[in-house]
């Protein structure tokens, strides 16, 4: 671990992590489902000098979705690489099984999915006593009603715009009523993420709808220049955030 990551841990409590990425809002997290695993390190660098503030790791498990990603041994591993924040996606059966691997691994905001769990109260309690943000996903055909009892215990709550398992997908347009809907739910500094299909034809809408973290593989990781693609999403957010409110 390097230094700068154990001032970043020693230095940084839930809220401030809150604080931090609400205040660097739009934030754009890349999807690291989409990157060249054979050149992880680089790609972490070229992430950080483009300007990403987080990275989103998507674990997949082969049985919540049909596809298997990575897990919380890769995520600790590379954890030394990099002071940016680590914001894990599970996509996982049982999470609260594994959860205690993925906080030991450094994860500084772990997302659960509500359809994964019956009831995510203790799992979100715990992370939040561990120093983690809380977060909780929601899939595009659940509705919103099954997360409104534990919305005040999340830092993050994750708006699935496509099926979770895979990257490249769509954008379900649903996912704009659905994001405005949940704004007007949650408390003014709760995250509001979402994830799967966004590109410079789709975020701006969805920041218009309430959104302030955006999830991006494909339109980060198939650009030639990560600089530029990540600064033309954040300026296509910001200007349909700054115009709406
Ligand atoms: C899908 C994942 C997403 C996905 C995003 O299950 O949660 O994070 O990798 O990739 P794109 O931006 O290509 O839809
Ligand atoms: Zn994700």
């Amino acid at each position: 671990m390097t230094f700068d990551r154990i001032l970043f841990l020693e230095s940084m409590t839930n809220s401030e992590l809150k604080h931090k990425l609400n205040s660097n809002s739009p934030v754009i997290a890349p999807s690291m489902l989409k990157c060249d695993f054979g050149n992880l390190h680089r790609e972490i660098e070229l992430l950080e000098a483009a300007g990403a503030h987080v990275l989103h790791w998507d674990v997949m498990d082969g049985h919540f979705v049909p596809n298997l990603s990575y897990g919380a041994m890769l995520i600790e591993r590379v954890r030394s690489l990099t002071s940016l924040a680590f914001d894990a996606h599970l996509m996982i059966s049982h999470p609260e099984k594994y959860i205690d691997d993925y906080i030991k691994a450094g994860c500084d905001s772990i997302t659960i999915h509500i359809e994964a769990v019956a009831n995510p109260s203790e799992i979100l309690k715990h992370l939040n006593q561990s120093g983690v943000l809380p977060g909780l996903a929601i899939s595009p055909q659940t509705p919103l009603k099954a997360v409104e009892p534990y919305l005040d215990q999340c830092g993050m709550v994750l708006v699935m715009s496509v099926e979770p398992g895979f990257g490249g997908q769509s954008f379900i347009e649903s996912s704009i009523q659905k994001i405005k809907q949940l704004k007007s739910m949650i408390p003014a500094d709760t995250i509001l993420s979402v994830d799967g299909g966004i590109a410079l034809d789709t975020i701006a809408e969805t920041a218009g709808a309430g959104a302030n973290y955006f999830v991006v593989g494909s339109a980060i990781f198939d650009q030639a220049d990560y600089s530029t693609a990540v600064s033309e999403l954040a300026a296509k957010a910001g200007s349909q955030t700054a115009s709406s409110t």
